[in-house]
């Protein structure tokens, strides 16, 4: 009888070791394949990010430009708003409003903190910003 009970206990130890290892794999299985997900997705937004050939004007100002001009942080002129824009126009005439977008102006850091640009990505930038003015 004590036999019996000892070989039904190492039974029931295989049984469940066995559904545990199953279940493990299981896992294992499911931790393998959440990467791979997780890869595509971050390839599809890098995709979107970084798209091939130039930047275009409104790339550029979005990546560097908006945090500012959108909303005129600092007395920042706002996009594509003629009151902000033409009298600075006006007074300056394009080419230096780009030098000093260049080279900073008051508030305004050189190139726009876009460690990245061009000074004739810049000025692709501002014709973005004056688009419509
Ligand atoms: C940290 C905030 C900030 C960021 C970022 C920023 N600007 Fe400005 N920008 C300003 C401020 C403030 C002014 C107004 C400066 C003044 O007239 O004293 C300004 C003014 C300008 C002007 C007008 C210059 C003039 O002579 O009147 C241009 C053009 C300009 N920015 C372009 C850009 C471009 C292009 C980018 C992105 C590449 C950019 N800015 C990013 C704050 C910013």
């Amino acid at each position: 009888m004590k036999v019996k009970a000892f070989l039904t206990l190492v039974l029931t130890g295989f049984f469940l070791s066995g559904a545990i290892a199953q279940t493990m794999s299981e896992e294992e299985i499911k931790e393998r394949i959440m990467p791979v997900g997780k890869v595509k997705v971050a390839g599809a937004v890098d995709a979107t990010a970084a798209p091939a050939g130039p930047r275009s004007g409104k790339d550029i100002y979005q990546a560097a430009c908006t945090a500012c001009h959108a909303v005129g942080v600092l007395g920042a002129p706002k996009t594509q708003v003629a009151a902000d824009w033409q009298p600075r126009l006006d007074e300056k005439g394009f080419d230096q409003v780009w030098k000093n977008a260049v080279n900073g102006i008051g508030a305004m850091p050189a190139m726009g903190t876009c460690g990245d640009c061009s000074e004739d990505d810049i000025k692709s930038a501002i014709e973005y910003m004056i688009e419509g003015v």
